[in-house]
């Protein structure tokens, strides 16, 4: 059994994460923590909550509410032209009766460690700034679980915020270089395959053609929350196609199937200041590097399988593109 720990900024991609992990039988979602970003953290843990009882997963999954702003600095809100008035393009799912746990998310991140110890993977789909302030508290975190994937940075690709840098590790630079420092071992999942990995309207009208009994409400939720807002933007964003990137699934198919990837592992570090560089990840291959830890980064993925992983997970039959 695979151990997640998920921590979101529960926007719309998020959510497709959050719903395949509770989706795959080889895998428990042992607690969702939540932080700035797409939505606010509070906004973030109510959109988990309001998921998880939607996809009924059979046990009981913790939700605590991280950080509202990066370490250093101030944030500006809530991403609203991507992810609607709630993150999740201003559906309204049912509520529920759970509440988020009264602790915070670096605590509930560190006895989540010492409970499922090098069974656990944490993965991240939004700023680092919980996973920074959890391994200031704990410095021997990266020992203690198995591993930490995460999506955000580019190798190559184009940036989304700054010509190099993406949104997740813009949003709080410092408390990426933080957790690139620590030790743990760390998977970047970044553009270079979530920009391949691109879903359609199309997609997503077979996807709710196919769902099984149990996924029709994820189904019908994913269309209405990609509608408005989401594949307007990155039609805009993203040359005009009518296709968005796969980022945040891509992270958990990773954590998941991670032979669907290629990666290289090489000295990594995230830049912290810069006018045009903030929080762009800097690889270094000289023969000497810096004085920096090695991160596996995904440098290319068999786009085609991903999707129809991700599809297919909520289908009644295998999907196929
Ligand atoms: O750059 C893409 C990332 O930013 C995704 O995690 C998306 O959900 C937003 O957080
Ligand atoms: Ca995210």
């Amino acid at each position: 059994m695979l151990k997640f720990l998920i921590d979101a900024d529960t926007g719309i991609d998020d959510s497709v994460a959050i719903c395949y992990a509770l989706r795959q039988p080889n895998v428990r979602v042992v607690g969702i923590t939540t932080s700035f970003g797409n939505t606010t953290a509070p906004q973030g843990a109510e959109n988990s909550l309001r998921l998880i009882k939607m996809m009924d997963p059979g046990y009981e999954v913790p939700v605590v509410v991280g950080e509202n702003k990066p370490l250093f600095g101030d944030w500006h809100g809530p991403e609203y032209h991507i992810h609607g008035s709630n993150g999740i393009g201003g559906v309204e799912l049912p509520e529920t009766d759970q509440k988020p746990l009264d602790m915070k998310a670096e605590d509930f991140i560190i006895e989540m460690a010492r409970e499922h110890g090098r069974e656990l993977t944490i993965i991240t789909l939004g700023r680092m700034t919980n996973l920074a302030l959890a391994v200031q508290k704990e410095p021997n975190l990266p020992q203690m679980v198995k591993n930490v994937i995460f999506m955000g940075g580019t190798f190559k690709e184009r940036g989304n915020v700054l010509p190099h840098s993406e949104a997740n590790i813009f949003g709080d630079p410092e408390a990426a270089d933080i957790v690139f420092r620590a030790g743990f071992d760390l998977t970047m999942v970044g553009l270079d395959v979530t920009h391949k990995t691109q879903v359609t309207p199309e997609a997503l009208a077979k996807l709710k053609k196919y769902a099984s009994p149990e996924n029709q409400a994820f189904a019908d939720y994913i269309i209405k929350a990609t509608d408005d807002v989401y594949f307007p933007f990155n039609h805009a964003q993203n040359n005009c196609l009518d296709r968005s990137p796969v980022h945040d699934p891509s992270a958990l198919v990773y954590a998941t199937c991670p032979q669907l990837f290629k990666t290289v592992r090489v000295p990594a570090r995230v830049e912290c200041k810069g006018e045009f560089t903030r929080g762009m990840i800097v690889t270094d291959f000289r023969e000497y590097p810096f004085d920096a830890q090695y991160v596996n980064i995904c440098v290319d993925v068999d786009h085609v399988r991903v999707l129809e992983k991700i599809i297919s997970t909520f289908t009644a039959k295998a999907f196929k593109i």
